[in-house]
């Protein structure tokens, strides 16, 4: 076991830092492209929290639409589009095409998380895709199916990523009302949405502004 950790932990911090600050500026951006999900989410923090306090952990399971921006936002912008090579250990055969041991494997993410036939108008950050009738829609494929890595070498920090991901996007949307800048001539700044290359995938860097809403105000001063 300590060797496990031994052998894990500079591992964590590089696999583990990039990647929560990719999917968390990939919300960002979304939340600025699509301000109805923004306005959506902060009606359902609202009714199930109020005013008068901040998200815990222990109210997650009663922010279904929350959770679906958190499977968007994976799904929309996957951080490893490619995943991490795989190399096989012995011959393998996929439809009828042999695969010699040895061979290295990458998964298409990013194919796995836009096909249309799963997730109609892929490139359209839409959370209510994984609900139905106010839940999370089990019929639809969690993007953390396949945005986490497969297999054996699954992400071991996919829970962690997970409630950092949920405490941020809860936190952020809770607290404030993300808008792009405006020009001079008053009129949103909204530039095309692009991501670097790579085989891990940042926002390319945009411009936000963070505005308090009203009601946290009294919250953010005591
Ligand atoms: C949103 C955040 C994250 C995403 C999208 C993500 C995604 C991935 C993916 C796709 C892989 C490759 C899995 C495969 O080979 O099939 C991976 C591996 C890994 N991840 Fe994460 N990860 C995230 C956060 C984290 C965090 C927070 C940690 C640690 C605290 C972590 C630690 C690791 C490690 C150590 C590996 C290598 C595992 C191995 O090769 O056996 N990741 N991650």
């Amino acid at each position: 076991m300590v060797e496990e950790i031994r052998q894990y932990c500079p591992w964590s911090y590089l696999a583990g830092a990039d990647t929560v600050i990719s999917s968390i500026s990939s919300f960002i951006l979304a939340m600025m492209h699509y301000p109805e999900v923004q306005e959506k989410a902060y009606a359902e923090l609202m009714d199930v929290i109020g005013p008068g306090r901040f998200p815990q952990f222990s109210d997650r399971e009663s922010l279904p639409y929350i959770d679906a921006i958190m499977k968007e936002s994976l799904r929309w912008q996957p951080v490893l589009p490619l995943g991490i090579g795989h190399s096989t250990t012995e011959d393998s055969e996929y439809e009828g095409c042999l695969i010699p041991k040895g061979s290295i494997v990458m998964a298409n993410t990013w194919a796995i998380l836009h096909n249309p036939e799963e997730y109609p108008d892929p490139d359209k950050f839409f959370p209510d895709r994984f609900m139905k009738d106010g839940k999370i829609n089990s019929a639809v494929r969690d993007s953390s199916t396949a945005s986490f890595g497969y297999g054996r070498r699954i992400c071991p920090g996919r829970h962690f990523a997970d409630n950092t991901l949920f405490m941020s996007v809860v936190s952020i949307l809770y607290t404030y009302s993300i808008r792009p800048l405006t020009g001079p001539d008053g009129k949103p700044i909204l530039k095309e949405v692009k991501m670097t290359s790579g085989s891990l995938s940042f926002p390319v860097p945009f411009d936000c502004q963070f505005e308090p809403h009203p009601s946290v105000i009294p919250l953010l001063r005591d």
